[in-house]
């Protein structure tokens, strides 16, 4: 079927897109390149042109990953091969950004179907929780068709907000308790993000947070940024992020200070290149500056027994291996004030005075967990102390080796 491809009300190009396996045949009549999804338009042969398969990567990659916990179930349940035929179901649309598909000759507006303003259907988040059984009629208009992440979520309109509900994983469900302390840590440090709180459903832990995505704001993650343009040999991970935000007119380095060191601090093993990005505007594709902080639940040993909280070693995305390296990073810590969070071992204890909590993280784990956090607090007050000044280190170098490592003279993960 013929759809144009649609950024808010700017027509980017038609496409065709296969009903039976949700994939995009074709593509003609360019209105908008400019509007295209980053990384699709690659230069050739000094021509602009549309990359077919980067198109099509794109629109799949907007359906349900097929690592998202309980997909199998939820598709089963809805009587659907696979997620990417769920996306034209609800045009495409999302609470990330604002693109969509209008079917060709309607002439419907971006104000009559986005799920900002208009209300949407509970029915694919309650498959997706598994709480309803197989039905006949489902109602397909839900942005829960085009979130993306592995662990279980669902959009829900509460008190006329969107927010975003997400699971933990077995055993321990953590996830959500990390996002409630992440928080606390993150409003004592000052850093810009996204504040999460606890939902109880059926006596299971989840975490909510509001759309920090606007009508006049979208999220574009770092993996997108860094299609721009290929790295260059004189660039690691971390200056190619850098200066494709340099070269749009934004200085990322003051945020991913923070960020490097907060994930320090919260020993976060997920913060990959679509965790973290900058906002644009969908009408001017204008970059507005770095998206507020949000998914930093996995962390905290989210997954291990206590035996292996300092056996482990702690995995850092998403510009080093270790988090001790990728402090290196690290441009300036003068906005940083640790004594900032004195008592922050009072939110353990908040939320462990929820009873319901115990079943899955007892009294032992959280208050382990709470010193575990307070020595990586303390360590990294050592670490700054000591550190080597940014400007004598060669930023370029990746690979840090060992002995470099040791001079820092403390436990590097
Ligand atoms: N509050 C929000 N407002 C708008 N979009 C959001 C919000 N939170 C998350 N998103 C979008 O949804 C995606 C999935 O959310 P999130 O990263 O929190 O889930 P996750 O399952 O923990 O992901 P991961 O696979 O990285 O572990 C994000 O990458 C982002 O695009
Ligand atoms: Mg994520």
């Amino acid at each position: 079927m013929k759809y144009t491809l649609m950024h808010k009300n700017t027509c980017v190009a038609d496409v065709e897109i296969d009903e039976d396996t949700g994939v995009i045949l074709n593509n003609d009549n360019v209105m908008a390149q400019e509007h295209f999804p980053i990384g699709v338009v690659h230069p050739l042969r000094h021509k602009e042109t549309v990359d077919k398969a980067a198109l099509n990567k794109w629109w799949t990659g907007r359906s349900i990953p097929v690592s998202r916990m309980g997909i199998n179930d939820a598709l089963e349940t809805l009587g659907i091969h696979n997620s990417q035929m769920l996306l034209t179901k609800c045009l495409g649309l999302s609470l990330s950004d604002h693109y969509w598909v209008r079917p060709v000759g309607n002439d419907m507006t971006w104000e009559n179907v986005n799920f900002f303003d208009n209300d949407f259907s509970d029915d694919i988040g309650d498959v997706l929780f598994g709480t309803t059984v197989k039905s006949l009629s489902f109602d397909y208009s839900s942005p829960d068709n085009t979130s993306d992440g592995n662990l279980q979520k669902r959009w829900k309109i509460i008190g006329g907000k969107r927010c975003l509900l997400k699971s933990g994983s077995k055993p321990y469900r953590q996830q959500p308790f990390n996002e409630v302390i992440a928080s606390a840590i993150l409003d004592k440090l000052g850093i810009d993000h996204i504040p999460y709180t606890l939902m109880w459903i059926d006596d299971k832990p989840y975490s909510v947070c509001e759309n920090f995505v606007t009508k006049n704001t979208e999220l574009i993650s770092a993996a997108r940024l860094l299609q721009i343009r290929p790295k260059e040999n004189n660039e690691n991970e971390y200056l190619h992020v850098v200066n494709i935000c340099k070269e749009l007119g934004i200085d990322i380095v003051p945020m991913l200070d923070r960020m490097i060191v907060f994930d320090y601090i919260i020993a976060n093993e997920d913060r990959h290149f679509g965790n973290f990005g900058l906002l644009r505007d969908p009408d001017t594709l204008e970059w507005l500056g770095a998206a507020p902080l949000f998914d930093n639940g996995t962390s905290l040993w989210y997954d291990r027994q206590t035996f292996q909280f300092l056996a482990d070693e702690i995995k850092c995305k998403p510009f080093n291996n270790t988090h001790g390296e990728q402090l290196k990073l690290v441009t300036s810590f003068d906005w940083l004030d640790l004594s900032k969070l004195e008592g922050i071992e009072d939110v353990f204890s908040s939320v462990m005075s929820d009873p319901r909590t115990q079943k899955y993280v007892d009294a032992q784990r959280m208050e382990m967990l709470s010193h575990e956090l307070r020595q990586r607090i303390d360590r990294l007050a050592q670490i700054i102390q000591s550190q080597t000044p940014v400007n004598e280190m060669d930023m370029n170098d990746n690979d840090v080796d060992e002995d470099e490592a040791e001079s820092y003279g403390m436990e590097m993960t």
